[in-house]
Order: structure tokens, then C-alpha cells, then sequence
């Protein structure tokens, strides 16, 4: 089969197809035939060798797939040959086939194209685990999602919106995403390349804050946000797409009552898979209610993923990109 492969520690450009022997699943995994797959910025992150996770080379990246089975491993049941599936991968997605355990597996909803099936689950779940579990989020408090026409943005958005919070406030880098941040839910979106965040939230909310704060981005742009976070306010810390930490001032968490939380959701398959599991059945209810809708927007086809990978580091990207075959 055809897959993309990662042979040495390498920018987009470096990266090759090749052929390369077709994954066989072996007890509880299904084979799944690769139609879509999405694009995460932790896929440019691994290929270059900066991401927290180095797999042994070569590897194939891609972490999330949508498509056909088209083999069962010994003991899944609940799963028949031929049926639409997505799957989220640990490695393996940008492959004409890939393997993926049972659990991380789930049929198709009648009407989700293979594009938006791609696009679900890790920005869903990881948006759902930081709102809900970690960020403990209450009906009519205010949201802080930065970057949010991004992959993990906007489905933040999209949940807060679902779960009943009160305002929600997005930022972007540039002024072509905020229409898409207003349509996908928030009532306010702001360039925080232009506007100073910080006083906007502050204004919006009487100066009490925002009472959760969800942050992709890191360095200065999670430190500033320390700046407009409500009394027992709780930021979560997602990601780092600026490329550098941010750094949390002891003291100022003790003096305004605020909780900086880490949000690693690839961790809660090791510790508490049953998280992930509820947090499906929560997903599958607001998608069936018309309450998530994935955006998708821009596809290419699986060879040139180079430029999709340089598309979502130029930051112009909005949503999700999905290679398809
Ligand atoms: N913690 C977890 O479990 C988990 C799970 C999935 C993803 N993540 C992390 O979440 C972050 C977002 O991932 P994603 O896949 O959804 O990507 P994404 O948000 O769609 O990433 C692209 C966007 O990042 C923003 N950005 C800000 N500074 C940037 C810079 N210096 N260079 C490039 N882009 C920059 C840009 O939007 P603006 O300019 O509009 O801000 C850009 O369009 C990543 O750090 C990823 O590792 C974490």
C-alpha cells in the first residue's frame, strides 16, 4: 500500500510516499481502508522530531482517519466488514490502510462525510476533556478560547456553545477568521494580533474576567491571559502553536484564586479510557442534535502533504484539513 513516511527527522517537504507492506490487525484491532484523513499540528510537530512523542523511525504519521473495515482482528465484535468507521490512531493515518484498536473506534453517523468524520475526534475529544473534566465548566460562565478557528479552537467554541456557557469570547491572528468564530458560536471574536485581548475580555465582563480560558498557544499569549481570568477562574493549557511556554507567576495564581490546568488527552487512554468513552456518548448527543458540525476548511489529496502541513504552520488555515486518497 501507499503511505506517507517519515525516514529522518524532517520538514513537510522531506516527507516521502512510499510502498510499504499493509497493516495486518491482529487480536482486538479492526483494519480500516483509509479515505480521509485529518491534519493535526502535532503531525509537523512529530515529522520534525519537536513533539513530546519521537516514534522510532521510519513511521507513517496521522492521527485520525475516517473510512471503510476492511478486516476484524480476532475477538471485535460489534463491527461488520465494509461498514464506515472513523478511528483515532496513535501513529499510522496518511496510509491508503491503517489498524486501530476496537475502542478507539466508532461507526459513522448516516450523513458525516469522511471528510468531517476525519475531522472529529481528537479535536472534539480533546476540547470536550478540557471544557468538561478539566475545566469544569458551568452553564453561563464566560469563555476565553484563543485561536479559535483553529482545529482545537473551534470545537471549543462549538462545545462551550452546546454545554450552555454564557459569553463566549474568541481570538484569532487574523481579521478573515472572525466571521467563521462568530458563525461557529461565540459572540465576540477579536484579532489578538490587533486588539489587546486582555481589555476587551475585561470590558465585556464588567472586569470580573473570564471564568474559563482555553489556550492553544502558550507563551506570551497564555501569560496575558492570566491578566482577564475571573476569580476561581481555570486556564487550560492545550498547546503551544507560538512555540514557546508561558511562564505562571506563583504568587498571582495564589492572590486571584485561579487554576492553570494541563490538558493532555492523549493521556487519558493510558489512565481512564472510560473518560474518552463517556466523553463519545456526550459528543454523539450534540452531534446528533446539530450542535457540532466539523468544519472543514481545505482538503488535498494524500500526496500533497506537504502542502497541507505548510497551509496550517502559515496560520492562514481555518478549521480542519483533510487529505482524502
Ligand atoms: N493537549 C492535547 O491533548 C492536545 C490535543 C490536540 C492538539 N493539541 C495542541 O493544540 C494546538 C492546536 O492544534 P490544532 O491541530 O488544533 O491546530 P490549529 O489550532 O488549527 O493550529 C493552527 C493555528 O495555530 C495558530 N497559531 C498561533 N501562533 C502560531 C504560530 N506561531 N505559528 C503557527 N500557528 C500559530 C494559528 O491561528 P491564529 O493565528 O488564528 O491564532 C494557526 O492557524 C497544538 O499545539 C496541538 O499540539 C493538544
Amino acid at each position: 500500500m501507499k503511505a506517507i513516511v517519515v525516514r529522518q527527522w524532517c520538514e513537510p517537504r522531506d516527507l516521502v510516499m512510499e510502498e510499504v507492506d499493509r497493516p495486518v490487525p491482529t487480536a482486538g484491532q479492526v483494519g480500516i481502508r483509509i479515505q480521509s484523513a485529518a491534519l493535526n499540528f502535532p503531525d509537523v510537530l512529530m515529522a520534525a522530531g519537536k513533539y513530546q512523542v519521537k516514534p522510532p523511525l521510519p513511521f507513517t504519521p496521522g492521527f485520525e482517519v475516517a473510512g471503510t473495515i476492511d478486516s476484524l482482528g480476532a475477538g471485535v465484535t460489534g463491527f461488520t466488514p465494509g461498514q464506515r468507521v472513523l478511528a483515532q490512531l496513535s501513529l499510522g493515518g496518511f496510509a491508503e490502510f491503517a489498524v486501530a484498536p476496537a475502542p478507539a473506534t466508532q461507526a459513522i453517523p448516516a450523513g458525516m462525510s469522511d471528510d468531517q468524520a476525519a475531522a472529529f475526534p481528537l479535536v472534539y475529544q480533546t476540547s470536550y476533556v478540557g471544557l468538561v473534566v478539566r475545566g469544569a465548566l458551568k452553564q453561563g460562565e464566560t469563555v476565553l478560547v484563543h485561536s479559535a478557528a483553529g482545529g482545537v479552537g473551534l470545537a471549543a467554541v462549538q462545545i462551550a456553545r452546546a454545554l450552555g456557557a454564557g459569553r463566549i469570547i474568541g481570538t484569532a491572528g487574523s481579521d478573515h477568521k472572525l466571521e467563521l468564530i462568530r458563525q461557529q458560536g461565540a459572540d465576540i471574536a477579536i484579532n489578538y494580533q490587533t486588539e489587546d485581548f486582555v481589555e476587551v475580555v475585561k470590558r465585556e465582563t464588567d472586569g470580573r474576567g473570564a471564568d474559563v480560558i482555553y489556550d492553544p498557544v502558550g507563551g506570551e499569549i497564555g501569560q496575558r491571559s492570566t491578566k482577564c481570568i475571573a476569580f476561581e477562574g481555570r486556564l487550560l493549557i492545550v498547546g503551544f502553536t507560538g512555540g514557546a511556554f508561558s511562564n505562571f507567576v506563583s504568587n498571582h495564581i495564589l492572590l486571584k484564586n485561579y487554576s492553570v490546568v494541563g490538558v493532555h488527552w492523549g493521556s487519558y487512554q493510558k489512565h481512564r479510557p472510560a473518560t474518552i468513552a463517556q466523553a463519545w456518548k456526550a459528543l454523539w448527543e450534540m452531534y446528533r442534535a446539530g450542535q457540532l458540525r466539523p468544519v472543514v476548511g481545505r482538503r488535498y489529496p494524500m500526496p500533497q502533504v506537504a502542502d497541507a502541513m505548510e497551509l496550517l504552520t502559515s496560520r492562514a488555515a481555518v478549521g480542519k484539513i483533510v487529505l482524502h486518497w
